[in-house]
Parts: structure tokens; sequence; C-alpha cells
């Protein structure tokens, strides 16, 4: 099989490292990749954004699957063009890819599937949104429609932020033609865990599941980042818990777009915060998550490409997952200064020394090449991953490669994993 994987951070490192193992794989390549898939696959210098450019490249190179990791080629269509020209790709539609792109349409479907999701309004005035603040109990959540790089959602705990967060999305149009609606809902409590599936578009099947660490430092503090760390799989979840999210969340989600003549091809990933009254879907990613991937693949036992391969040919209900019964960890390194500014170019040392440890793989997220130095060229720029028998020993795993790891003005969490003791039941 020739696979091309459609990205350039961890989750397409991870993504081509566990494809990598695959007797099935002969031909591995990563559109654009970065210095670490590089070493497992053939990078190709196509942006992710050009799909033209990707559209004719595997077309030329006779690609038998492509996986698509982040959701903006997605939401350019590249599934939909991969389609019409008869190549085969795991990842859906544009007009599905909006239950992420989307968080009005994302909302309005959970609401008609009788999804549970919090309580919410929509706006595309911002008058009316500033007016009906005034009559709101707080805290709540403001909610820029479209794609806003993770920067489009703010939790208001008075007033005044509210209407700032909605000065910022409808009025300054930060995030452009993403801030023309606003969905303004109740805010919920509790534990967030990252539910990721696979699906056919009509059979789904959960992934382990995992909690990103999002805020840039320890304690949950600071501003929030793509994600500075994970663990798998996540403290509070049980067999029971599992299946619930399957049942009411999940399987009504494909079922509701495949209802609506979008068949669901891909990673659904169900954003779920478990509060005192039950499980509550927050949003839907149309992708991987990042890092969660970094922390999901080395647990898969069954064959990635076969699993991908069973999407794109609609009998995923003839697989079986296999899961490793060990929980791992990613701890993100990060450049100083990264969500905000953040320079790069700065060489990489360490990364010879922590190759050959055992239960450790780094996956490469913002890293070049430059005159055959691995150098930093990104905001995260590594996420060290490792697993064990328990969580802490992945920890100690994953935070012993982290100590030999060094470049300038680095930057990491100390505490990935600890939630999984300190609010969960921990292991
Ligand atoms: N209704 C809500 N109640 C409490 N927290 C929320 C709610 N909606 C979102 N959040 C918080 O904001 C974060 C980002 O929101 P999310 O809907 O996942 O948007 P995105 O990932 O697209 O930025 C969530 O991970 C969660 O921490
Ligand atoms: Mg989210």
């Amino acid at each position: 099989m020739r696979v091309l994987v459609v990205g350039a951070g961890g989750r397409e490192h991870a993504l081509a490292w566990a494809l990598r193992r695959s007797p099935r794989v002969e031909e591995l390549f990563v559109a654009p990749g970065n210095a670490g898939t590089d070493s497992v696959a053939v990078n190709v210098p196509i942006k992710a954004s050009d799909i033209d450019g990707l559209t004719e490249w595997a077309r030329g190179n006779e690609i038998d699957l492509t996986v698509v990791g982040p959701e903006s080629p997605l939401a350019l269509g590249i599934a939909d063009r991969f389609g019409e020209v008869g190549l085969p790709v795991f990842g859906p539609s544009r007009e599905a890819a909006r239950i992420e792109t989307s968080k009005v349409f994302s909302k309005v479907f959970m609401q008609e599937e009788g999804i549970p999701t919090a309580d919410f309004e929509v706006f595309q005035d911002f008058d009316k949104a500033t007016a009906y603040l005034q009559k709101c109990p707080f805290p709540l959540v403001v909610k820029a429609d479209g794609l806003a790089g993770g920067k489009g959602v703010s939790v208001c705990h008075v007033r005044q932020e509210a209407e700032d967060a909605l000065q910022v999305i409808m009025e300054d149009r930060v995030f452009g033609d993403a801030g023309t609606r606003v969905v303004i809902e109740e805010c919920l409590t509790g534990q967030e865990v990252s539910v990721l599936a696979f699906s056919d578009g009509q059979t789904v099947m959960p992934m382990v599941t995992s909690q990103d660490h999002k805020a840039a430092y320890d304690g949950d503090k600071g501003p929030n980042t793509g994600g500075m760390g994970c663990y798998a799989p996540m403290s509070l979840m049980t067999p029971e818990l599992l299946d619930e999210i399957q049942r009411r969340v999940l399987q009504p989600a494909v079922d509701g777009l495949r209802l609506r003549g979008l068949p669901y091809v891909g990673v659904l990933y169900a954003g779920m915060i478990l509060t005192p009254t039950g499980p509550q879907a927050l949003e839907f990613n149309c992708r991987f998550g990042d890092p969660e991937t970094q922390v999901i693949l080395p647990l898969l036992r069954t064959d990635l490409a076969d699993v991908l391969e069973a999407c794109v040919e609609g009998r995923l209900h003839e697989m079986t997952l296999r899961w490793s019964k060990e929980a791992s960890v990613c701890v993100v390194i990060a450049s100083g200064g990264y969500p905000k500014n953040y320079r790069t170019g700065y060489p990489i040392s360490g990364l010879d020394e922590v190759a050959d440890l055992p239960d450790v793989q780094v996956f490469h997220a913002g890293t070049a090449l430059k005159d055959g130095m691995i150098v930093t060229a990104g905001g995260r720029v590594l996420g060290v991953s490792a697993w064990g028998d328990t969580l802490t020993q992945a920890i100690n795993r994953a935070y012993c490669a982290v100590g030999r790891i060094r470049f300038r003005d680095q930057h990491f969490r100390h505490d990935i994993g600890q939630k999984a003791f300190t609010e969960g039941v921990g292991m």
C-alpha cells in the first residue's frame, strides 16, 4: 500500500510512526512533514492547504490511501476533491467537517439529535447578543462560530468579560468571518475528556480516551495553547461511561450526519465534559487530536493501516480494535514565549541520546532540518511520549527523556498526567 499523510505536526509524526509499523505499508509519504517524519517517511514539499497540488501529486504517485491530519485541508474540501478523482481518503467531506468548522452547525445538530450539550443561543447581531447578556446568569461561554485556531472561545465570569468577547469576535472581527455568528452557552463544570472514534459513516468505534492539558503553565495557569501534554486512558473513564458516550453522542452523531446525506468517514472527536449530572458534549472535531494522537497510537495493537482502510471502504464493522492495557503520556516541549511570540531556528540537542530509550518515542511537532542539524521551527517543538504498566511509570519515563533534550528558551509543563491523581481515581 502507498500511503500519504497530510500535515506537519506531532500528530502527523505519530500517524506516520504507527503506519510505518504496518507490514502492509510499502511506501509512506508525509506532506509537508517535519524533521521527525523525515526519519520514518519521505517528506513531500507540498503544503497541507495546497489542495490542487496534493491532488495532482497523489494521482501521479498512485497513492492508495491518504490520511488527513489537520482540520484546515478538510475545511477546504480535500476529501471531496480526492473523492472526485477516485483517490481513497480518510477524512470527512467539507460539509461533514462542519461538525467542527461551525459551532452553530454543531450545536444545532446536537440539539436536533438529542445529544447532551450545554443550553445555548445563536446570534448574528451584536446589539441583540449584548442585550441577551443582561438577562443571563454568569458564568457563561461565548464562542465564535468558525475556526479560530483555538482562540475563539471565552469562559466569562462577569458581564464585562462577555461584552469584551462579543466585541472582539463580532465587531473587531479578530477571527474574520468566523465571527459573523456567535454561540452563547451555559457554562458546565467537570473534568474534560477527549473521546476520539473511528467512523466509516455507519459504524463508529471509540479509541482509548485521553485528557489534554491546554494551559501553558503548571497547575493549569496561563494562556490556552494547542495542548501542552496528554495522558491516556483518562482516569475517570469506565466501560459504562464510554458505552454511554457511544450510545448518546458518537452513534447519534454519525447516524444524524448520514441521514443528512453527509456520511462521515474519518475520526470523530467528541470533546466531552463529565458533569455531576452526566457527560455532555462541548464540541466535535473532525480529525485526530494533537497531542491526543501521540498517546493513543502507542497503545493501539491493531494495524492502523487496516483500520483506516476499513473506514474508507465502509467495513469498519469487520474490525476489532485491540488496545494495550498500559498507560501513556505525552509531554510537549515548546518554544519559550509560546503561545504568544517566540523565536525559532535553535539547534536541538539530546535527541540521539533518547532515541534508544525503551517505551519512549519523541514525536516532532515544529522542527526542521538546517545544514544537517535539527532546529526548532514552531511553537510546539516536540512531544515526548512514553508508556508503561502504570501512569506513574509512563510519566517517569517521559520526564526522564525530557530532561535530556535541550534547546534555547525551551518550555514544558512539569505536571502532565497529574490530573489523573488529583482529580480522578488515579492509577
Ligand atoms: N459550555 C462550556 N462550559 C464550560 N467550559 C467550556 C464550555 N464550552 C467550552 N468550554 C471550555 O473552552 C474550551 C474550548 O472550547 P471548545 O468548544 O472545545 O472550542 P475550541 O476547541 O474550538 O476552541 C473547552 O475545552 C472548555 O475548557
Ligand atoms: Mg476544543
